[in-house]
């Protein structure tokens, strides 16, 4: 496992050909390393501090400063439930309540399935569609239990189809 892995070659020479000094890729660059190892791991951080000729610590704080990074390993399926002021007019507080309880998980817990991690999260912009979540950066909105248990039997069918 690495991001010097040949699948990520032409997408990180496209990310340093966007910006004039090395250091300004270490964004995009973290979001490889996340990719690759499911969260940002101490070995995607010297990978992208190697990248962006930084160092590690540098790297570490950026990751820990932003919500869209991981510093904990997280579930196949990582559902971020926004419940900023207008997702809890409507309803998100009691949706992630109740998406906790179905998944059998605490605030911040993976299933023990390994499949979904659930935390909650700031707005993240798509108010007029609340109550919302993203699970792995793609938003899922309008939703309600009946909607989210549907949507999660189709990540669990597509997971196991993966597997075949
Ligand atoms: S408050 Fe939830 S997306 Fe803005």
């Amino acid at each position: 496992m690495s991001i010097h892995d040949e699948k990520y070659a032409k997408r990180i020479e496209a990310t340093f050909a966007k910006y004039p000094d090395k250091r300004s890729a270490v964004m995009p660059l973290l979001y490889i390393a996340q990719e690759e190892y499911g969260w940002v791991s101490p070995e995607g951080i010297e990978e992208v501090a190697q990248y962006c000729d930084m160092d590690p610590t540098q790297v570490k704080s950026i990751a820990g400063f932003y919500t869209m990074y991981s510093e904990q390993p997280k579930g196949k399926y990582w559902l971020q439930v926004c419940n900023d002021l207008p997702c809890a007019l409507r309803g998100a507080d009691e949706f992630h309540k109740q998406l906790k309880e179905y998944l059998n998980v605490e605030e911040g817990g993976t299933t023990a399935d390994g499949m979904f991690t659930v935390e909650h999260v700031m707005c993240l912009a798509a108010c007029d569609k609340a109550p919302m979540l993203q699970c792995n950066f793609h938003f899922v909105e309008n939703l309600d239990m009946e909607k989210m248990k549907a949507q999660i039997e189709q990540w669990r069918a597509e997971a196991k189809a993966e597997k075949k």
